[in-house]
């Protein structure tokens, strides 16, 4: 039984201002490991020996292929209720935004238009050089890392690495729509990582409702007004159908 107080149902309508944050739980059930816990990508590999520029440099060709493998699990699932229930949000509330932890793309090839990604993108890769995007590469499938068409620079997913800076311009506007929404959810996210994890505490802070969906309950959980416990896959549906925008 999924509790829908009055305050949540009051505030999600087309004219409120709703943000979303979202973690590697909202694409659990499309088949993406998350980072953390039993079966976390964390609990398998050393973050360290994967996720950052030292690593890349030393070892290109193994992160490059660790990443592939990622892109061929992503390629091959696609969005599940959970995400399609926000892009039915997206298109019901005019001022609806979606942060997202997430570096796999389902929110917009669910049909999320309004996405801040906060860690990049796993499907971009750019020239560690200079710089030059790349969304197409001249071999996909080669798991040897592909040298930059303009500088012969070494090319590496646009994701953001352990040490590395959130880019400035998406964190900033994602903490300005945190600030004036009148709710706030956090979904499918441990809120570990900073700066993303004080993204809906600052929300609540500047006075929205905080919703947290999450399997089991976290950081934040002892600090939101609203704490649902399921999938998100499952419990988002049912929010749509009783606020009345499914
Ligand atoms: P985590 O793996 O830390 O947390 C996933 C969360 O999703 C956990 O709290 C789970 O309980 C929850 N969860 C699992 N299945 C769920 C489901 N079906 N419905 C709802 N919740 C579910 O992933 P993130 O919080 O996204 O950063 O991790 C944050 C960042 O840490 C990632 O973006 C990544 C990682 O290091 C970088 O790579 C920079």
């Amino acid at each position: 039984m999924i509790e829908i107080t009055d305050e949540l149902r009051n505030l999600l309508n087309p004219d409120s201002a709703v943000a979303v944050l979202t973690g590697a739980g909202i694409s659990a059930e499309s088949g993406v490991p998350t980072f953390r816990g039993e079966e976390g990508l964390w609990s398998k590999f050393r973050p360290e020996e994967l996720a950052n520029v030292d690593a890349f440099m030393s070892n290109p060709d193994m992160v490059w292929a660790w990443y592939q493998h990622r892109r061929e699990i992503i390629n091959e699932v696609g969005p599940n209720p959970g995400h399609h229930a926000l892009a039915r949000m997206e298109e019901k509330i005019h001022d609806f935004s979606l942060i997202t932890q997430n570096v796999d793309g389902l929110h917009r090839r669910a049909g999320n238009k309004n996405v801040y990604e906060l860690h990049g993108n796993i499907q971009r890769n750019k020239c560690i050089d200079c710089g030059k995007f790349f969304d197409k590469l001249p071999d996909e499938a080669s798991d040897k890392v592909p040298e930059c068409d303009e500088c012969g620079g070494k090319i590496r997913p646009d994701v953001v690495w352990f040490g590395e800076m959130l880019p400035q311009d998406i964190i900033h506007r994602a903490f300005e729509v945190a600030e004036k929404s009148a709710l706030f959810f956090s979904i499918g996210t441990s809120a570990v990582v900073q700066p993303a994890a004080s993204i809906p505490v600052m929300a609540k802070q500047a006075g929205a409702y905080l919703v947290e969906i999450n399997v089991e309950p976290t950081v934040i959980t002892s600090y939101v007004d609203l704490f649902l416990q399921g999938k998100s896959g499952e419990i988002l549906p049912v929010i749509l159908e009783e606020c009345g925008l499914a």
